[in-house]
């Protein structure tokens, strides 16, 4: 990384050997002689690094370093204001032989790093080299929370069954109580989970995620609770977990349905008593935080299969949520497309781009068994190989998805259960064998390892004509041959 680093001290030598030093780094100096014309240069913002000197003329650097931490917090993000993201840099105190104690108030002022004159060249190219590591963390930070944010931070769409449910969780969002959301996957249960916390006077505390189904038991398990030190080998000084990370905030307990039975014991006592115990250890510790948990399991049946204890799902489900399907919410298509597009052209994948009536068609004639997550993946490939300004069907690639629409598509009919769905498949597998061959059902027979006799039988059980019918004659000529 070429970094910008502005060096701000009154003595010219030292301004000269650390420019030449920072040149040296391959970074860009900038350099002041003073507090006043330091914060100028700061205050445009595209300076990585600052090396400050405390005595400065105008303005001394205790003050500069004041100003510049007193606007970071200021630009903390608010419900309303989520554009503003952390660009102050940091800052490197140089301090006189003798005046260590003022480099340390520096840094309880939120100074990076202090380096005491004279310092050696090494001296300071180590600093230096730490402090833009820790500036291009920040950044991955920033891009990371970005990204996240920009995933979760949209509710998009107003189909009416949706906002009923969005109602519900408005409403509930004031309050603790425990939500269960529930929807097949990829229907927005974590976008709605994280816009529940935003409504909630917890939203200026963590939101913090546990998917239960990714990890093993004894991980999960330390993963919510935290360990003590000594727990068990490797654990070597005391962890939080994240519901006591997540304090005074929101616990979100992705995919439910598939924790452990006994750690939905453990849950249990922690929703009853509010408090948990860290692995290992023996003093009760306790938490103040609201719990949602999310699950596409059918939960009413794993209570029945015995995978899923009652009293909890009694616990979280005080209030339910229910997102409905895409399939069920198709009038939202044309919003989500929109929002996905633009979403696309602002990562920079795309230059601009539309959808031809023709795709949004398609789109809307799909099924969608993957929901909101597979429209977003299924427009970000067309966007990805089309290398026009409107996106046409061909580059949905919808029909060759396995899925029910697609299924439908091959067996001409809508399906919904299962052995429909194969009836429907098997008619058109022996169909399609019989046209192949003729209408011979012998060869047919042969080829599709049956018994003549049976597959008669299955012709006749089926419904299926042992002759092409009008239509088929007409679409296939060597066939009714
Ligand atoms: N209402 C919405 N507006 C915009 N984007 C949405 C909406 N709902 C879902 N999405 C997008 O769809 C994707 C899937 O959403 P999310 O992860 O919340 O689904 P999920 O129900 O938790 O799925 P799973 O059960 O598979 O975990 C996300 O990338 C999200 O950005
Ligand atoms: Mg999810």
């Amino acid at each position: 990384m070429r970094a910008k680093i502005l060096i701000v001290d009154d003595d010219r030598d030292i301004l000269l050997g650390l420019e030449n030093r920072i040149t040296w780094m391959g970074h860009e100096p900038v350099t002041a002689g003073n507090g006043k014309d330091a914060l100028r240069l700061i205050e445009q913002g595209d300076v990585d690094l600052v090396l400050l000197d405390l005595e400065l003329p105008v303005l001394s650097g205790l003050e500069v370093l004041e100003r510049v931490r007193g606007a970071s917090h200021s630009e903390r993000r608010t419900e309303e204001d989520t554009s503003a993201t952390y660009t102050t840099p940091l800052i490197v105190i140089l301090t006189a032989f003798g005046t260590v104690e003022r480099a340390v108030h520096a840094m309880q002022l939120g100074a990076f790093d202090f380096l005491t004159k004279p310092f050696s060249a090494d001296h300071l190219t180590v600093v230096v080299k730490k402090a833009l590591a820790t500036v291009a963390l920040h950044r991955q930070v920033d891009v990371l929370r970005q990204e996240v944010d920009d995933r979760y931070d949209h509710l998009v769409g107003t189909n009416a069954k949706m906002a009923t449910q969005l109602t519900i969780a408005k409403q509930a969002a004031s309050s603790d109580v425990t939500l269960l959301l529930l929807g097949e996957t990829g229907t927005g249960k974590e976008v709605v989970a994280r816009a529940i916390h935003r409504w909630s006077p917890r939203r200026s505390k963590p939101f913090v995620a546990i998917n239960s189904a990714a990890l093993p038991e004894h991980l999960l398990e330390n993963e919510l609770f935290g360990h003590e030190k000594g727990a068990f080998t490797g654990a070597v000084k005391r962890e939080p977990g994240k519901i006591e990370v997540a304090e005074g905030g929101t616990v979100f307990l992705d995919e439910i349905g598939d924790m452990p039975l006994p750690l939905q014991s453990r849950l249990l006592r922690v929703l009853q008593d509010q408090t948990f115990y860290r692995v290992g250890g023996t003093q009760p510790v306790r938490t103040n935080v609201r719990f949602i948990a999310a699950t596409n399991k059918d939960i009413r049946r794993a209570i029945q299969q015995g995978t899923f204890r009652e009293d909890l799902y009694y616990r979280l489900a005080v209030i339910t949520v229910t997102l409905p399907p895409l399939r069920e919410r198709m009038d939202d298509i044309p919003a989500l497309a929109l929002h996905f597009l633009n979403r696309a052209v602002r990562m920079g994948i795309h230059r601009t781009c539309a959808l031809s009536d023709r795709a949004l068609q398609a789109l809307q004639q799909y099924q969608w068994p993957g929901n909101i997550r597979e429209l977003e993946n299924v427009l970000a490939r067309a966007l990805i190989l089309c290398p026009e300004d409107t996106l046409e069907p061909a580059y949905l690639h919808l029909e060759n998805s396995l899925s029910p629409s697609a299924t439908e598509a091959e067996t001409g009919s809508p399906l919904r259960h299962y052995h429909e769905s194969m009836d429907a498949y098997s008619r058109k597998f022996i169909e399609e064998s019989l046209r192949r061959n003729g209408w011979n059902q012998t060869r047919a027979a042969e080829e599709l390892g049956l018994q003549r006799t049976y597959l008669t039988k299955l012709l006749r059980q089926k419904d299926i004509p042992g002759r092409p019918s009008k239509d088929s004659s007409s679409s296939s000529e060597e066939d009714s041959h």
